[in-house]
């Protein structure tokens, strides 16, 4: 938010729509609006903004394309549409012992499905780039990042406080057992092993002058 309020000055203006702000900072300048709202309903002035970007918001919506049109609807002809989204379906164990890499395979899947039976789409990531094809973006550009981490690490502890958080949830999924938990956690936890735990995807992509 900083970064675009340095970017576009004081005679330029930025929007932020969020359906909490509460972690945005009392201190942003004046040229910063903060609207707290869903991005798929709030009223924006159509084909006004120079440029609209959204990180890791598509990926909890199962209507994600109707954000996408509001966030089309909003950019000027000619305007830039940058979007960052997760990709889980990377996720994998890559190094490691045999049964801990087993229960990591399974932990993923118990996520997918918790991903699916909430409509929410796993692997959105990838998709990006067909999405703004079809929505007849142009000069379309993308990245892609899957950094991987080292048992112990600090990605790799989180991951395993958020399944020590989430276990109860994962066992309803029908697809692992306690026993996999601990082969998650403890997996996190070696220095041995090596895993990819998730992919950021980001594209870019003009809208057409008419
Ligand atoms: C994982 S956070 C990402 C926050 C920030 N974009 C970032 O990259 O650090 C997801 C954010 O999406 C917001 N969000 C989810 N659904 C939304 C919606 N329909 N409209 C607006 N914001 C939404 C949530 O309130 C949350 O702040």
């Amino acid at each position: 938010m900083r970064w675009m309020a340095d970017r576009v000055g004081p005679s330029g203006q930025v929007c932020a729509v969020d359906l909490s702000t509460k972690f945005l900072s009392a201190q942003l300048p004046p040229h910063v609006e903060i609207r707290q709202a869903d991005i798929r309903t709030v009223p924006l002035s159509a084909d006004s903004f120079d440029l609209v970007h959204a990180r890791y918001v598509l990926i909890h919506l199962p209507d994600y394309e109707v954000a996408l049109s509001a966030m089309l609807a909003a950019l000027k002809p000619g305007g830039w549409l940058v979007l960052e989204e997760p990709d889980f379906s990377a996720s994998r164990g890559i190094a490691g012992d045999a049964a801990q890499l087993a229960s990591v395979r399974k932990i993923n899947q118990a996520i997918q499905f918790m991903y699916e039976t909430r409509g929410m789409d796993y692997a959105l990531g990838l998709k990006l780039l067909p999405l703004l094809q079809a929505r007849g973006l142009h000069d379309l550009a993308m990245e892609f990042d899957a950094p991987w981490s080292s048992g112990g690490s600090g990605m790799a502890r989180v991951m395993a406080m958020s399944a020590e958080q989430l276990r109860d949830k994962y066992l309803a999924t029908g697809l692992v057992t306690e026993s996999d938990v601990e082969g998650y956690c403890r997996f996190a936890q070696d220095p041995q092993s090596q895993a990819v735990y998730y992919a950021t995807v980001a594209v870019m992509g003009r809208k057409r002058s008419e």
